[in-house]
């Protein structure tokens, strides 16, 4: 079966060039050279034959369709990529097939596993499974259900129906958005150099280009917007901190007065809190709380001895450019009292709270307590004129 798979897919591509997208893997910018030590030049060799002529036909089919079924089956296509690849190895705990990315990088498997990729029940990353995956979002969508802390789902009543605007942009330029106009920003910005998401992203980019959904100019690169940090390059701190305010400098222009700026965070090192605080207060960001939130809770697969398991969240208000300043010298911090605190906690409560968890919320305390300071001693400053005019 695996040689005629292999004949039909010569027969096809000499009679249709572009049944498989050009697929080359970009070597500049990159963080991690994985792929080409295990010999890999393009993404379409990640894939065995059977596997590119079942892609392949199953594109065509798509390409038929129309409209939002159309961008719908695009999409559960790229889902389906994760799991039928020779990358994906099998998980001996879960008894299940585990999917290129599961470790959040790319990773040589000795021994791939195949799944058939038309099974209707079972199987992870089936199509159907895929298609049903798309399903059950798009009904989440027309009925909100949110979770309520006694453990049942409760309607969200949307109260701003129809007044949402979706778009991928760069976070350095939102210029469609007003000043002072936005109450909230959530937002969960790049680790500085944890995750190279734009290198693992690019995985997708060959099936997504030819379905029209992203332009093919993406092919070639990186997008050059991204603000992960290349750690190894000398200035990686200078151009996330540079990236990181430009970023930061929008959100703070189109945020209301008394807007709140959430967001999570990671890094062990330092540099990379180093490197957000300098932005922040660059911007007018002021840090007024910090907290750990569970984050990576189901994903045991790609857990390492230094993960993080807990995010730390900070919470910003909007407040004036350089109103405070960024603690030069966060690296080597001692533990503070908030992560034993936290540590205590979630210790008790029988859950997991490691060393890097309580390294992580010690450097967000780190900043808080920097701007909580900053504000003290500007509040002192306005109080003592109104003394001296007594
Ligand atoms: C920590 S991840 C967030 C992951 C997200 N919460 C999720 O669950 O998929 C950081 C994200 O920021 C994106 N990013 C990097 N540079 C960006 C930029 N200039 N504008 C917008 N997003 C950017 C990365 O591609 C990545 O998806």
């Amino acid at each position: 079966m695996f040689a005629d798979a292999a004949k039909a897919l010569v027969a096809l591509r000499a009679a249709k060039p572009a049944f498989l997208p050009p697929s080359p893997i970009p070597r500049e910018g990159r963080l991690d050279d994985r792929l080409f030590k295990y010999g890999y030049q393009n993404y379409s060799e990640l894939f065995s034959a059977r596997q590119q002529l079942h892609l392949g036909l199953l594109a065509e089919a798509i390409e038929c369709l129309e409209g939002d079924v159309r961008e719908a089956f695009s999409i559960a296509f790229s889902d389906h990529l994760t799991t039928n690849n020779l990358l994906c190895g099998y998980a001996g705990d879960w008894r299940r097939l585990s999917p290129l990315f599961s470790i959040r990088a790319f990773r040589h498997i000795a021994r791939p596993v195949e799944i058939n990729p038309w099974l209707r029940k079972n199987g992870r990353g089936t199509f159907p499974n895929a298609v049903r995956a798309i399903q059950r979002a798009s009904k989440a969508l027309l009925a909100p259900q949110e979770p309520t802390r006694a453990g049942a789902v409760r309607p969200v009543h949307d109260q701003a129906s129809g007044s949402w605007d979706m778009r991928r942009a760069d976070a350095q330029n939102i210029a469609h958005l007003a000043d002072a106009s936005i109450g909230l920003v959530l937002t969960d910005p790049p680790y500085f150099d944890y995750i190279s998401y734009s290198e693992l992203g690019h995985f997708f980019v060959p099936w997504m280009a030819r379905f029209g959904l992203i332009d093919k100019s993406c092919l070639a690169s990186f997008p050059a917007d991204q603000l992960a940090a290349i750690s190894k390059s000398p200035d990686a701190a200078e151009r996330f901190t540079a990236g990181m305010t430009r970023a930061f400098k929008e959100i703070r222009r189109v945020c209301k007065e008394d807007a709140r700026i959430v967001f999570t965070y990671q890094n062990l090192d330092g540099r990379g809190w180093e490197a957000l605080a300098k932005a922040m207060a660059e911007s007018g960001v002021i840090p007024i709380k910090t907290f750990p939130l569970l984050g990576d809770c189901g994903t045991r697969l790609h857990r390492r001895e230094r993960s993080i398991s807990w995010d730390a969240i900070v919470v910003c208000k909007a407040g004036a450019a350089n109103s405070w300043i960024a603690p030069p010298d966060l690296v080597g911090q001692a533990t503070t009292t908030l992560s034993r605190t936290w540590s205590k906690k979630v210790l008790a409560a029988g859950l997991d709270f490691s060393e890097s968890d309580a390294t992580n919320i010690s450097f967000a305390e780190a900043i808080v307590i920097a701007a909580g300071t900053a504000s003290k001693q500007g509040a002192t400053a306005q109080v003592r004129p109104r003394r001296a005019a007594q």
